[in-house]
């Protein structure tokens, strides 16, 4: 990590004048019209300062003496964001949302390359965004160029390029152990607070940074203050020692196998597969059984080009029997990761018959294991009611017909950069999730199914708290206007609901 500390640039002692004056020095050729810089003096000092500004002016920039309206780019050193609104508050200078305020590592990397660097997170010393997600309801509105990060995640675009990776895997570890021992309250808050560490453009360095920032509690901001001081979390390192969190993350990794089974096992006092596969006693599930017999394919993420050469053959064996269906990839791979633990599929047509679209996923499987691909097929019909209102639960099940496979892929089916065959084995083990929706209600399901988990908990809250209607994978109801308002695509989804458009990458949250 690069932390603005560590940059240094020219002199910080006192060197002797080269000019006359101190700010209006010679002129130099303005090269880059488009920027005018300020740099601040606060916490860096006159004669850095001016070294700075002269420079940045003989490499082709504006910079001003005095912070005018003309000035576009705030630099500073040593100061967060918050500290140079405090300045420019004191100041009476009323920060125009244009306005950029950038760290001094920007500043360097401009010097370094001779040219303007495109600004990323990392420089950003305030969180930006369209002024439309700060209009949370009863959130106040802080100084005009902060934009409040919303506590919902689906106010927030969280790609995956995560600039606080070291807090969020702690976060993760944690929620995850809360969930093993069903502790749900705090579960929920290390979920919430990795979430919002996910979706900053800049890496938390000081306690500093975390101001203003929602979703962190006393508990969170104290593993926070531990990884700045230590570079990792003892809490999270206890975790990952513990007898509990280590036999519940092995067993659970097995399909099949949830919370319940392995709080068995674990109080059966197993702590290993090989003791529960070899207890004749223990009696397990076709799911299990799966489990445990394609357990290594299965543990191994699916990477992107096994999930296209999946696609080929879903898509393959759909459209054979309904030739106007869509297809298409969501889950994970939607968002842009790059592997998965399944490739999940969303399914309809704008022509099949109710007959039709029930018999689909049936013909498909049928296709496979008369080919002898199908590892593991367990289809669920549909509960789907056309007029019932979306769920109320946050973590609301789907209603439509769906089917959990495990598929047989053929290496050759898999365009790979290098050749990494296991010996003797031609195909991998993979989980494939299909779903068949109803041609209108696809935007729904679609959206549902793309995920993340966190993005779909916090948009069904948020409809239900900021906008008093119901939102699930089906449908959106509005209790006021008491209607179904239809959407035939995400975008019409997000606007029934008042919020820009987040786009699938921007959905890691
Ligand atoms: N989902 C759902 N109902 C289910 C299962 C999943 O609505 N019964 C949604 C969830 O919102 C989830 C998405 O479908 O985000 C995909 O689920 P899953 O495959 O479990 O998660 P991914 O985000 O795809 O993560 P991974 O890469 O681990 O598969
Ligand atoms: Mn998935
Ligand atoms: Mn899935």
């Amino acid at each position: 990590m690069d932390s603005p500390q560590a940059v240094q640039l020219g002199p910080r002692k006192k060197r002797p004048r080269q000019m006359g004056t101190s700010g209006a020095s010679i002129p130099h050729d303005v090269r880059f019209r488009d920027l005018v810089l300020f740099i601040l003096e606060k916490k860096m000092g006159t004669t850095r300062r001016a070294f700075l500004m002269d420079l940045a002016r003989r490499k082709g920039f504006r910079v001003e003496n005095e912070l005018s309206d003309s000035v576009t780019h705030i630099v500073a050193e040593n100061n967060t964001g918050s500290d140079v609104l405090e300045w420019l508050q004191l100041q009476n200078i009323k920060a125009s949302s244009e306005l950029e305020l950038l760290d001094i590592s920007w500043l360097t990397e401009c010097m370094r390359a001779g040219k303007p660097v495109e600004m990323m997170g990392r420089h950003q010393l305030v969180v930006r965004r369209n002024s439309s997600l700060s209009s949370v309801p009863g959130s106040q509105n802080g100084p005009a160029a902060v934009q409040r990060i919303s506590q919902y995640a689906c106010q927030r675009r969280t790609t995956l390029n995560n600039y606080n990776q070291v807090f969020t895997d702690a976060f993760d570890i944690l929620a995850e152990n809360d969930e093993f021992r069903e502790n749900e309250v705090s579960c929920l808050a290390f979920m919430r607070a990795a979430s919002v560490l996910k979706s900053l453009p800049f890496p938390i360095i000081s306690m500093k940074d975390t101001e203003g920032i929602p979703c962190l509690g006393d508990k969170t901001k104290c593993v926070i203050e531990g990884i700045i001081e230590d570079g990792e979390s003892s809490e999270a390192k206890a975790v990952l020692n513990d007898e509990r969190y280590k036999s519940f993350k092995l067993f659970t990794s097995v399909f099949g196998v949830g919370l319940k089974t392995a709080e068995k096992w674990f109080r059966m006092g197993y702590r290993t597969l090989s003791e529960i596969k070899s207890d004749k006693s223990l009696k397990f599930t076709q799911m299990q059984k799966a489990g445990f017999l394609y357990y290594e394919d299965l543990v191994s993420r699916v990477s992107r080009p096994e999930a296209e050469a999946v696609s080929m053959l879903v898509k393959e064996a759909v459209v054979a029997f309904l030739p106007d269906a869509l297809v298409t990839m969501t889950g994970g791979f939607r968002r842009g990761k790059m592997t998965g633990h399944d490739v999940d599929f969303l399914i309809t047509s704008p022509e099949a018959t109710e007959d039709e679209e029930q018999q689909l996923l049936h013909k498909v499987t049928d296709f496979w294991r008369q080919q002898g691909l199908l590892l593991y097929c367990d289809i669920i019909e549909s509960t789907f009611e056309k007029f019932k209102q979306p769920s109320r639960k946050v973590d609301a099940l789907d209603h439509f017909q769906k089917c959990f496979l495990i598929l047989k892929l053929h290496h050759g089916r898999v365009h790979r950069e290098k050749s990494s065959e296991q010996e003797g084995k031609s195909w991998k083990a993979i989980r494939v999730d299909l779903v068949m929706c109803p041609y209108d209600r696809w935007a729904f399901a679609l959206l549902g199914w793309t995920g993340s988990r966190q993005f779909e908990r916090d948009l069904r809250r948020y409809a239900t708290h900021e906008r008093k209607m119901m939102l699930d994978n089906h449908a959106l109801y509005d209790k006021t206007k008491r209607m179904f308002l239809e959407a035939e695509s995400e975008e019409e989804i997000f606007a029934h609901l008042g919020l820009d458009y987040i786009e699938p990458w921007e959905r890691n949250a």
